[in-house]
């Protein structure tokens, strides 16, 4: 008589104790102040359709304090026109994600500019570029609620049918039609295809002009493969795009391509030609992978 209550007295204990831990850390969370100015006259992207981007000899470290030696990026120039897509490959640490972050202003680079729609982003208003450029990051956040607020993030639906779409759009149809509940299915064990895919619908839902995709890492079975592959051509369509690949077959679609290495752009150019000169490194790479183009 005395156990069992004494037990559950300690479970108690425990959530309360994870409660806890996690109030601290949603405190320290809205705690956070931005450190980047803000626009004096921000200015909004153009509200529809694929957007320009330009990255300017842009040189960045992640400490404003480090010597232009020790930077994580130097001297940066990319472009793309509206509606092309850019694939960066490059070793662990060459600085691809870090590329990603500029684009998505989570930091100003230290020289040069980033320019999207043509707008230095320095100038852009924040919640123009939320709704215009979204992400899909390398590792993809879940929560332990349903299907339909891991989709909008909490934020008020844009309706069932805007979900259902987006999540046919990414190639999640059938996984939908599968679940118990439907939209009001909690979400839990996902493959890492899957939750790549959930990503996407996000993607679709915000509909943006330009997307920025870091490829997860991890292996995918090639029957997954094939739908995330779909999903990505059914999410470029008419958008800008700069992808981190780390699969061969996700740049098959790209535009142009710019090798990184040491936060360095050591090659940049059109795929085709890049692949037609055996002496480039992506001709080369394409080799060491036994792909014939
Ligand atoms: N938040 C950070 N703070 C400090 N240094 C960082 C941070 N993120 C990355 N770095 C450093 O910046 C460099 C470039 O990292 P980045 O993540 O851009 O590489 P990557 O090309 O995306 O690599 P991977 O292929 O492993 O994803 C690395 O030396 C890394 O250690
Ligand atoms: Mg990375």
């Amino acid at each position: 008589m005395v156990r069992t209550p004494f037990e559950r007295l300690i479970d108690r204990l425990r959530d309360y104790q994870g409660a806890l831990a996690g109030i601290t850390r949603i405190g320290g969370l809205l705690a956070e102040r931005r450190t980047l100015p803000a626009p004096a006259r921000p200015r909004r992207l153009p509200a529809s359709g694929p957007l320009a981007l330009e990255l300017d000899a842009v040189a960045f470290g992640y400490d404003a304090r480090d010597a232009p030696g020790e930077r994580v990026l130097t001297d940066v120039t990319l472009s793309l026109a509206p509606g092309e897509t850019l694939g960066l490959v490059g070793r662990t640490g060459s600085g691809k994600t870090t590329i990603t972050r500029l684009v998505l202003r989570l930091y100003d680079p230290a020289r040069g500019a980033v320019r999207v729609g043509g707008l230095d982003l320095r100038d852009v208003d924040t919640a123009s570029l939320r709704e215009r450029v979204c992400a899909v990051t390398q590792d993809v956040r879940l929560f332990g609620a349903d299907v339909r607020d891991n989709l909008t993030l909490f934020r008020p639906s844009p309706g069932d049918d805007r979900l259902r779409r987006a999540l046919a759009d990414a190639g999640l149809g059938e996984w939908l039609a599968g679940l118990p509940d439907g939209l009001d299915t909690e979400l839990r064990g996902l493959s890492a295809g899957e939750a790549q895919l959930l990503a996407f619908a996000r993607a679709f839902l915000a509909d943006p002009g330009l997307v920025v995709l870091d490829e997860a890492s991890s292996r995918l079975d090639p029957a997954t493969e094939r739908r995330v592959e779909r999903g990505m051509d059914r999410l470029l369509a008419g958008r800008t795009g700069v992808i981190v690949a780390h699969r061969l077959s996700s740049l098959a679609r790209v535009d142009k391509i710019a090798v990184m290495s040491h936060g360095r752009v050591v090659e940049y150019g059109r795929r085709e030609e890049l692949a037609a000169d055996p002496g480039s490194r992506f001709a080369r790479l394409l080799k060491l992978a036994g792909v014939n183009r």
